[in-house]
């Protein structure tokens, strides 16, 4: 897959339409839907509250999506499907949470090393180290869930390997952020994600590294060009969802 990358990521003409395009899209997205999204406040405001008085949280890196996740979940009537779900990179459950307690009829498997990568520790709002807390956090914070889940202590890569028995409806990318990462994470869960299910990238937009391709953008970019036609994009802003054709 290595080869591959660096294949995929070679070509600057590609390249430059295909950012091009993405920035259209951005544009008709929010000029769509900005305010529909914005006004979309109120299960943002529910979950904050459970989660103010229920979960022990220390660094909050979901709540922010909720607005616009919530509006393609029910733009697209899918809280009530029976969803088979992967989640790579659960961190302390939040995101898990929140998919548990929402979606009526749903089976996720959360993968997660639950030691927390470089980027993230390097990152200036990071509250505290990744320690044992972080995996008791999400113990507790899924306890509740225990007969929808099912937990891989892996890396993603080892997971895709060795352990994955399943095929998805839904997978939610937010493992490793370097580009190479997010990439392989794209390709091994567009194998395993079922005709018509859906992969939400998180962090498309996030601009930590010196280059904005040195993180998801530049991972997710690649896996766009290679499936161009297998794919629709059916959101894009911070956090950017496509669906398998
Ligand atoms: C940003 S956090 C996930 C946040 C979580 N989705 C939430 O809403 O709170 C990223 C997580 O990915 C995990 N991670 C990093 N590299 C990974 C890898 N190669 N395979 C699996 N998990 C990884 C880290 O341990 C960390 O817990």
């Amino acid at each position: 897959m290595r080869n591959d990358y660096k294949l995929i990521k070679k070509s600057s003409t590609q390249n430059f339409f295909l950012s091009f395009y993405l920035l259209i899209k951005i544009f008709l997205h929010k000029k769509r839907y900005n305010k529909k999204i914005k006004n979309n406040f109120l299960k943002q405001k529910e979950y904050n509250e459970f989660a103010n008085k229920n979960l022990k949280i220390n660094n909050d890196w979901f709540t922010h999506n909720i607005n616009c996740l919530d509006f393609f979940f029910k733009k697209n009537n899918i809280y009530h499907n029976k969803i088979e779900a992967l989640e790579i990179g659960s961190y302390e459950g939040n995101s898990s949470v929140f998919f548990l307690k929402y979606f009526q009829n749903i089976k996720l498997t959360c993968v997660d090393t639950f030691e927390g990568s470089n980027d993230e520790k390097a990152d200036k709002d990071y509250q505290n180290k990744y320690d044992n807390s972080i995996y008791e956090n999400f113990v507790h914070n899924t306890k509740k869930y225990s007969d929808k889940i099912r937990i891989f202590k892996s890396t993603s890569q080892n997971f895709f390997k060795n352990i994955n028995d399943k095929k998805y409806d839904l997978i939610y990318i937010d493992g490793s952020h370097s580009a190479k990462d997010v990439f392989d994470d794209a390709i091994n869960s567009f194998n395993v994600l079922n005709k018509d299910g859906y992969i939400i990238f998180d962090d498309f937009l996030w601009d930590f590294y010196s280059s904005i391709n040195e993180g998801p953008m530049g991972g997710i970019k690649l896996f766009l060009k290679k499936n161009f036609f297998k794919v629709k994009i059916v959101s894009i802003d911070y956090q950017i969802i496509i669906k398998k054709l």
